[in-house]
This record gives structure tokens, C-alpha cells and sequence, in this order.
């Protein structure tokens, strides 16, 4: 079975053909809006939408004409229906639809969460369920116990900033450019993640919750602090000690969560998981506990179709289709 694969939750419009029964990816395709973002310091959602709209048709051809394959070799589309930008999530859903009824093919709505978690299926090396899965993007930090392709069990998430918009809102404080995760990462491999005690947010005792809204206020608080004294802000030193601070409370609480449930696999989805020092730190700390670790590559780790096509082959499977009169929803259903 030929899936379609729509993504255009935030301001990357994406799309994918991904064959069902034989698992493979044939094509994957994406249009970047960084260009358009940058100037303004973070994504602007009408700027984003209006790109979405130009987008999503070219993408979808090109995806076709990559898989070698046309409209009516597509069996299924399976596209994002949220969490992210209503107007952002309107022009792939919309679309998504209206090209599933002109073909007379079903259509799937699907997590965008859902996508994340399962990113690592599109590696040619599977984790096995269950497992426990640390989602971290612009718009999300959650941690899951995934049971199946289609079950998973929220067991915490971000109850203010998520980590790579700690990340980003960092990056435009030190006058780095956007989207600022990778900017600052950079910045941290010739810091010293010891120069400054960045704050860590356990919160409650065993919580599997994160908040992030404190260490970038100290961040921010120490940024002031230097300017107020007539002090250099050391950029590396700070990026650096910053990044220890958000790695090591990520790490820490998907480990807690691992032994609380006695699981032995571990998979990071979403774009901050392309952060190599989460990587490592992650590696380590997996190893020390008896755990394996599962990465997508960076490409699968930050908004993709391919990752939308596999979600929603599954679902599909479970015949979840969507109705034409559905709407998208902002904020994820998961769990
Ligand atoms: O998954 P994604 O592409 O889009 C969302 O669904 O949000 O993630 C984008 C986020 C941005 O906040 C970006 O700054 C962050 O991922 N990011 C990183 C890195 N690469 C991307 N954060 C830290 N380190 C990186 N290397």
C-alpha cells in the first residue's frame, strides 16, 4: 500500500511516499520557511500559513515525482492533524482531504506526536515495544510509554516552555540566529559547561513533568547581570552550561521513567534530538542503567512526512479514517 504523507504543522511543509506492506521509504521532501523566520526572531504563524498555502501542492508532486509514482498509484494519505498552528495545520488538512475525495482514497489524521515517537521506524535498526519515548521539539517535551504503533501512555510533559523553544529564546537573547538549537549547540562545543550553574527544574519529587520557563529566565538574568557590570557575556560559556542544564534534567527524568516502568529501550524523537550532547549524554546514561538506545537520523528527528506516512499506515490498520467534517486540534490527543 502507497501512503501520501502531508506535514505542515509549523513551517515546515513536508511530504513523503512511504510503501505500507514492505516497508519502505521511497521519497521524502520538505520546504524550509527558516529563510522567512529568521529576520523576525521565531516562526510568525499568518507568514507561515500564506507559505504553506504556495507550498504544500509543489511538495506533494515532488514527493510523487521522486517515488516515481503518480496521484493514482496513492492508496492513502495520512497527514498531520495536530498538535501546531491551527492555520499552519488547516492548509495540509484541508488539502489533505479534498485530495483524498478526489481520489476516492481514505484519509488519516494524525498525531503529530504519534510521527515523533515513531520516527525511529524509518532506521533500518527497530526498537522492539514497549519502550519509553522523550519527544522534544519547538513545541513539545513529553515523555511516553509506547505500547504499540498506535497506543502510548503520556506520562509527562512541559508545563511551560518546551525545550527547543527554550533553546530558540536563548538563541535570540545571544543575538544567535533562528531556529537557535542548532546555533547554540554550536556555540557549546568550545564552552565550558561548568562556568555557569544554570538552575534545574525537578519540580516535584519523582515528577516526569519538565518546565524550562527558569532556566531561561537565568539565563536571561545573567545576560543582564554582565551588561549591568560592564562584563563580556562569554557566548560559548553560556550556551554551553545552558545546554548541561536542559540535558541533564531531559535525561535524567526519561531515565527515571524507564526504571519506573522496567523498560530497557529508550527512543528520542523531534527536532532537539538532534542535539549531539543529548545524544551523548543519553548514550551514557542508558548504558549505565542497562538501556538501548534508538535515534532517527537528524533529518527523521526534526518535522518530516515520512514520519506522518508510517504513523498513519498504522492507524490506518486499526481503520481509523477520517471523516470529512474533522477539524484539526491544537494541542496533542495522546495518551
Ligand atoms: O521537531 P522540529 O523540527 O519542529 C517542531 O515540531 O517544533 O523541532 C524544531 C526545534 C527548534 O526549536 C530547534 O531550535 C530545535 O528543534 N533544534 C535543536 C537542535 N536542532 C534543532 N535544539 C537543540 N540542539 C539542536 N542541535
Amino acid at each position: 500500500m502507497l501512503i501520501l504523507g502531508i506535514e505542515s504543522s509549523c513551517d515546515d511543509t513536508a511530504a513523503a511516499v512511504y510503501d505500507g506492506e514492505n516497508d519502505r521509504l521511497l521519497s521524502s521532501v520538505l520546504s524550509s520557511q527558516h529563510g522567512i523566520h529568521s529576520q523576525f526572531g521565531g516562526v510568525v504563524p499568518e507568514l507561515a500559513s500564506r507559505q504553506h498555502l504556495k507550498a504544500v501542492h509543489p511538495m506533494v508532486v515532488e514527493a510523487l515525482d521522486r517515488a516515481e509514482v503518480g496521484f493514482e498509484d496513492i492508496q492513502l494519505i495520512a497527514v498531520t492533524q495536530g498538535p501546531g498552528l491551527i492555520g499552519s495545520l488547516l492548509v495540509g488538512f484541508s488539502y489533505a482531504k479534498a485530495l483524498a475525495y478526489r481520489l476516492g482514497i481514505p484519509c488519516v489524521g494524525v498525531d503529530h506526536l504519534a510521527g515523533h515517537i515513531l520516527s525511529v521506524f524509518l532506521e533500518d535498526e527497530k526498537p522492539a515495544f514497549p519502550f519509553i519515548a522523550l519527544t522534544v521539539s519547538g513545541g513539545t517535551s513529553s515523555l511516553f510509554l509506547a505500547e504499540s504503533y498506535t497506543s502510548f501512555k503520556h506520562l509527562g510533559r512541559t508545563r511551560d516552555d518546551a525545550a527547543g523553544e527554550a533553546f530558540d529564546k536563548v538563541a535570540k537573547l545571544l543575538g544567535l540566529p533562528y531556529p537557535g538549537g542548532p546555533e547554540v549547540s554550536k556555540k557549546a562545543v568550545n564552552g565550558d559547561r561548568d562556568a555557569i550553574s544554570f538552575p534545574r527544574a525537578w519540580l516535584e519529587e519523582d515528577s516526569l513533568d519538565f518546565s524550562f520557563s527558569g532556566v531561561k529566565t537565568a539565563v536571561l538574568n545573567y545576560h543582564n547581570q554582565c551588561k549591568q557590570k560592564k562584563q563580556p557575556v562569554n557566548v560559548e560559556d553560556v550556551c554551553a552550561s545552558f545546554q548541561e542544564a536542559v540535558v541533564d534534567v531531559l535525561t535524567q527524568k526519561t531515565l527515571l521513567a524507564a526504571a519506573r516502568h522496567r523498560i530497557k529501550t529508550v527512543v528520542l524523537g523531534g527536532g532537539v534530538s538532534a542535539n549531539a550532547r543529548l545524544r551523548e549524554v543519553m548514550g551514557d546514561r542508558c548504558q549505565a542503567q542497562g538501556c538501548e538506545l534508538f535515534v532517527a537520523r537528524p533529518a527523521f528527528c526534526a518535522d518530516n512526512a515520512a514520519m506522518i506516512a508510517l504513523a498513519g499506515y498504522h492507524l490506518f490498520r486499526l481503520e481509523k479514517t477520517l471523516q470529512l467534517e474533522e477539524d484539526v486540534f491544537s494541542r496533542s490527543k495522546l495518551g
